[in-house]
């Protein structure tokens, strides 16, 4: 093992081993000695995928960059991994927008959340003042609001003018007070500085009612702009985004739509729209699913810039169970996947480099909300449907969030990034309370473990994504871990639990970002593995790094380890120098490492 990364460290042995990420899609621009090296790579994923139990995995590595090799754990050398930059080659710029978020009318997170009028930390409009500054801390680029579910039957006109009646949200089982309408929250996102984004209702709403919504919001003149006017806000608000929809493949939603009547609404409702104001960025619920997004982009593809997708890889929200890292770390790999599944939809329907993806809602957990959402309305008084809004507390347990949360969510934005060309937008769902990286009380916010990933993304990397291929090992299954959390969480879930998490992944994953002059280079680096470090090589154009850098580290006191009201910096980023001697570095155990490189430091 030792010997073969010395090796490695000669042009010739990494050539016929890696792939890079650039190249991996698009083969018109191929070189012939990119085209023997993918021929090289083709023949070597062939060989491991005569070896069934591991040729998902292989299948991964190939696609994107990064090759894995198999290890024992009992080798003292056996972690290491190779970081090679091409600097010559050229680098892509990424969208700002990959750093949003996402509220939705549900339990805590605007009420109580964001707005809490009457609190001693809100100010005079009822915004919590300690909310705001730490979204600024993640100089966070766009919101969406005002769901998720929520959005197929919420009508914006309950929301608006100065007096607001409430009405009961069939969705969430809850009363609705209004107080938090369209004028409130575009009025919270200038004061955090970000972007609003707006979900329409395509469940038990109409065309009108969406062309209406983008009337008061942008309009100088009509019946809609007067009736902002005379709700206070004689200026448009000057609403750029909107989605058509939410969810509506789904069962789930208020209004299901099939895939033969979703892309005629769609359209129907953009031309609608376009017409009341032509700058809009729409965009409309799709799928990984080509049955659905397909059609919906035969139809409608010409006004959307982007198609809305959704995931949250535990998808367990009727149980309350914390898997171990060890079983959540393996799905690490799952938005590599799902991000290239629709690049290929978006390609099949001729729109690629055209239509973006904005993966508008995304989190390692789903939401605990067991016996809801729903689409009739339940009784508020009824024991059992009490029981069912009370267990929604449970999302409020700190120790689920741990050192999983924030690598997960490091390797969701380096798969995000590295498909900088086809990413538009990115929303952490939800930014406060549930499972968003900011839990708020009322007496403070704790900064949970994502929070930290996401404000070191959004402020320490640079603003391009440039070549850069991984030499690493694999990290194996903890088939224990996995067989506890499948007895938790019973056969049914076990079966998919399983189905979603890979047998192996790379223990190493990363991003290189550099500077508009090619010269500044900040480099994203995850260790995945529970317990052990790894000796990390970084080579500029085959030449090692020596000495020593800045860097970010996070990395907790163990993979377990969560913040909490309690301890609420158990686990935060520490500024540390990153010593190269003879070549390598050590990344820590379960740790996120940013590195800076700059002209001085070479
Ligand atoms: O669990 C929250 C829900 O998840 C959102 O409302 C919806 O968009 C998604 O299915």
């Amino acid at each position: 093992m030792h010997s073969r990364i010395k090796n490695l460290r000669n042009s010739s042995a990494i050539a016929n081993l890696t792939v890079s990420n650039a190249s991996r899609r698009s083969t018109s621009n191929v070189k012939p000695c990119q085209l023997k090296l993918i021929v090289a790579a083709t023949l070597f994923s062939t060989i491991a995928s005569a070896v069934p139990k591991f040729a998902k995995a292989r299948e991964t590595e190939k696609i994107s960059g990064r090759h894995t090799e198999e290890t024992n754990r009992d080798d003292p050398d056996r972690l290491r991994a190779v970081v090679s930059i091409d600097t010559d080659a050229p680098s892509t710029p990424y969208s700002r927008m990959l750093f949003g978020g996402f509220i939705e009318h549900f339990h805590r997170q605007v009420y109580c959340g964001i707005f809490e009028p009457g609190s001693p930390l809100s100010d005079d409009t009822g915004f919590r003042k300690d909310v705001i500054a730490a979204m600024k801390e993640l100089k966070l680029a766009i919101v969406r609001w005002p769901g998720g579910c929520f959005a197929s039957g919420y009508h914006w006109k309950d929301g608006v003018g100065k007096t607001r009646t409430p009405v009961f949200d069939v969705v969430w089982g809850v009363e609705d007070p209004n107080t938090f309408g369209t004028d409130e929250f575009v009025q919270w996102c200038r004061l955090v500085g970000c972007e609003p984004y707006i979900c329409t209702n395509a469940g038990n709403g109409t065309p009108e009612e969406m062309k209406d919504w983008v009337e008061y919001c942008n309009a100088t003149t009509g019946p809609n702009a007067e009736l902002r006017r005379a709700a206070g806000n004689a200026e448009p608000l000057g609403v750029n985004y909107w989605s058509v929809g939410n969810e509506n493949w789904g069962a789930h939603e208020i209004g299901q739509k099939s895939a033969a009547e979703w892309g005629p609404l769609v359209k129907r409702s953009a031309e609608m729209m376009l017409d009341s104001d032509r700058n809009l960025t729409l965009l409309a619920a799709a799928t990984p699913n080509r049955d659905w997004t397909l059609p919906l982009l035969s139809t409608a593809g010409r006004h959307l810039e982007a198609v809305a997708i959704h995931e949250y890889w535990l998808p367990f929200w009727e149980i309350h169970f914390k898997p171990d890292y060890d079983s959540c770390i393996m799905l690490s790999e799952g938005p590599e996947k799902t991000i290239s599944d629709v690049i290929d939809v978006i390609d099949e329907a001729g729109f690629r480099g055209r239509i973006k993806i904005a993966f508008d809602e995304w989190n390692l957990r789903a939401w605990h909300h067991p016996g809801f959402m729903r689409k009739v309305a339940s009784d508020p008084t009824d024991p059992a449907v009490r029981a069912f809004i009370d267990s929604r507390d449970r999302n409020a347990d700190a120790s689920q969030y741990t050192m999983a949360d924030a690598l997960f969510s490091a390797s969701f934005l380096n798969a995000c990034l590295r498909h900088a060309e086809d990413m538009s937008m990115a929303n952490i769902a939800p930014i406060v309370n549930t499972r968003g990286p900011l839990y708020v009380h009322p007496g403070g916010v704790v900064r949970r473990t994502t929070f930290h990933t996401l404000a070191m993304y959004a402020t320490q990397l640079e603003s391009r994504v440039g070549k850069c291929t991984i030499d690493t090992v694999s990290l194996k299954r903890n088939e224990q871990s996995l067989a506890l959390t499948a007895k938790k969480v019973g056969v049914f879930h076990a079966k998919n639990f399983r189905k979603y998490t890979d047998q192996q992944i790379p223990t190493v994953d990363g991003i290189a970002t550099v500077d508009e002059s090619g010269k500044n280079w900040s480099i994203a680096l995850i260790n995945r593995d529970p317990s052990q470090s790894v000796a990390c090589t970084v080579q500029l154009n085959e030449i090692s790094l020596e000495g020593t850098f800045q860097a970010t580290i996070l990395a907790g006191d163990s993979a377990e380890a969560f913040n909490s009201i309690e301890h609420p910096d158990r686990v935060t980023p520490t500024a540390r120098a990153l010593d190269f001697a003879d070549g390598v570095a050590q990344l820590p155990p379960h740790s996120l490492t940013i590195l800076r490189i700059a002209p001085k430091d070479l």
